[in-house]
């Protein structure tokens, strides 16, 4: 089984994306399946790690604007995962990873080395499982361009988050694609008068799958389906919500490297208040072990629901507690967060950047995480959060509904504080009912700690519904 994917872990992670390709590859091992992962060899890894790689073969592209095109495939081993690299240096050896204006020219590159590299016939798979829209043309090309020069395979495509397409003009698709026009006019990869990578995946794989339950039943209604419902509507019977899990094993407070002091739920409230005390000290909040800690790691974007934390910080800093944000994203969402340590000193502080070591002791010493998004296909984060004790606050919509149980005062069930309409109101009241059980029914707020440091959030349960699928197609696997 071949996993494609624009970023992953332990390599490249910019959000949730490579957590999953770091870690769900790991559990279908476990389970029995041979996997491997390919992706492009980004300058980061390029200077990092290169070296160190074995060079597997040069391949030559020549489809379209791309002629006579090498490209070397660099392959290593960590922790029984077989890793592919597509080298190209001017694609992919930049400081950043996309966003670029050349993008459906980079990742169409990409999804041609994938198939020369089947084509070569030097790795043997029967299923490929492509991620999001950078790798939507696989699909579509192991069907078209490529059928009479590969092994026949399954082909699944996860949609991470239907938000980010790949739209790209309708000319591509004879220059970079290498197919006819007639992939346009025939309706099959038009959309919004040009072509998209994302409606590709989704028509010509054979399964459809995304990161939650009640994201696959929401991106067939207009609100969430970012004008691709119909599209979705047509693969209905193959589309699948399949939940994400975390790597219980890198995410663990009882052996986190990064951490002040490990913990268990066994000693939870004596760990969680060493490493409380720490990131305040680090990040120059004042040193109090009984002020509420809010947190939140996220990239700065519309979908993580930030304007409702803007919208609400005159009222919510008048109580007693402290927030961290680390993030980065949007220049209009962190212009309007700098100044928040000048506005709250010593109670509000704003780390604008990427920072992995930083993100682990923020889960860690923080009591309540926010995650109010506008909508959320599966989200890796809460999930965190409640793996290292700190109590979610959701919004319920996609992939925090289905994994943060919300808090019940009577049954004194839940791992987190759920709020329903996307409003300024709801997710202040929300807030005030977190530092409510917080400040006034600590027994309260200590159950759901450990209700929340118990859940499964491994692998486990997902990786076998994914081999369910595979195996009703190909009963062999
Ligand atoms: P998304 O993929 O939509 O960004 P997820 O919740 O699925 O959201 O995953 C986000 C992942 O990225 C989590 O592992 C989170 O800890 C991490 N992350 C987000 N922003 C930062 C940051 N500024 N520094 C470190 N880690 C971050
Ligand atoms: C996307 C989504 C996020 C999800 C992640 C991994 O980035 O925004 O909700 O958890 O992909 O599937």
């Amino acid at each position: 089984m071949l996993f494609v994917a624009a970023e992953g872990l332990p390599f490249v992670k910019t959000g949730g994306l490579a957590d999953v390709i770091g870690s769900l590859p790991k559990a279908l091992t476990h389970e029995g399946f041979n996997v491997s992962v390919i992706m492009p060899l980004y300058l980061k890894t390029a200077k990092k790690e290169r070296e160190s790689f074995t060079k597997l073969t040069t391949l030559t592209i020549n489809v379209g604007i791309y002629q006579h095109v090498k490209t070397v495939i660099y392959t290593t081993n960590v922790k029984g995962i077989t890793y592919y690299f597509v080298e190209h240096a001017g694609y992919f050896e930049r400081e950043g990873y996309y966003g670029y204006p050349d993008d459906g020219e980079r990742f169409a590159f990409f999804n041609h080395a994938v198939m020369h590299l089947l084509e070569s016939k030097m790795i043997d798979i029967d299923v490929v499982h492509c991620h999001d829209w950078h790798t939507g043309l696989v699909p579509l090309l192991a069907k078209t361009l490529y059928a009479h020069r590969i092994k026949p395979m399954l082909s699944l495509f996860t949609i991470h988050n239907l938000a980010f397409q790949g739209n790209f003009p309708y000319g591509m698709l004879e220059s970079c694609i290498g197919l006819s026009s007639h992939y346009y006019f025939d309706g099959s990869l038009r959309f919004k008068d040009g072509i998209s990578f994302m409606k590709a995946g989704i028509l010509y794989a054979d399964l459809v799958t995304t990161v939650s339950d009640t994201y696959a039943k929401e991106i067939l209604t207009p609100e969430f389906g970012e004008h691709m419902e119909d599209i979705l509507r047509l693969r209905q019977k193959d589309l699948y919500g399949i939940v994400n899990g975390i790597d219980v094993e890198d995410w663990d407070p009882a052996t986190d490297p990064h951490l002040a002091a490990n913990y268990t739920f066994k000693n939870v409230a004596k760990g969680k208040l060493a490493n409380k005390l720490a990131i305040q000290r680090e990040l120059g909040l004042r040193q109090d072990p009984n002020v509420m800690l809010v947190a939140m790691v996220s990239r700065l974007t519309d979908q993580k629901g930030i304007w409702l934390l803007l919208q609400s910080l005159g009222t919510i800093m008048g109580w007693d507690l402290q927030l961290i944000i680390l993030g980065t994203g949007d220049s209009h969402v962190e212009g309007q967060l700098k100044p928040i340590e000048f506005r709250y000193p010593h109670r509000a502080v704003f780390y604008c950047g990427y920072n992995e070591a930083l993100a682990h002791r923020v889960y860690a010493g923080s009591d309540v995480f926010l995650m109010p998004s506008l909508f959320e296909p599966c989200g890796i984060s809460q999930q965190i959060a409640m793996r290292y004790g700190t109590l979610p606050l959701a919004r319920e919509t996609g992939g925090l509904k289905d994994t943060v149980e919300p808090y019940n005062q009577h049954t004194l069930k839940g791992t987190g504080f759920t709020f329903g309409p996307f409003s300024v109101e709801d997710f202040k009241h929300v807030l005030w009912l977190a530092y409510d059980t917080y400040t006034f029914r600590p027994d309260h707020f200590k159950a759901m700690i450990k209700h929340a440091m118990k859940k499964d959030l491994s692998w486990d349960k997902s990786a076998k519904l994914y081999i369910k699928l595979i195996r009703k197609r190909i009963p062999s696997k």
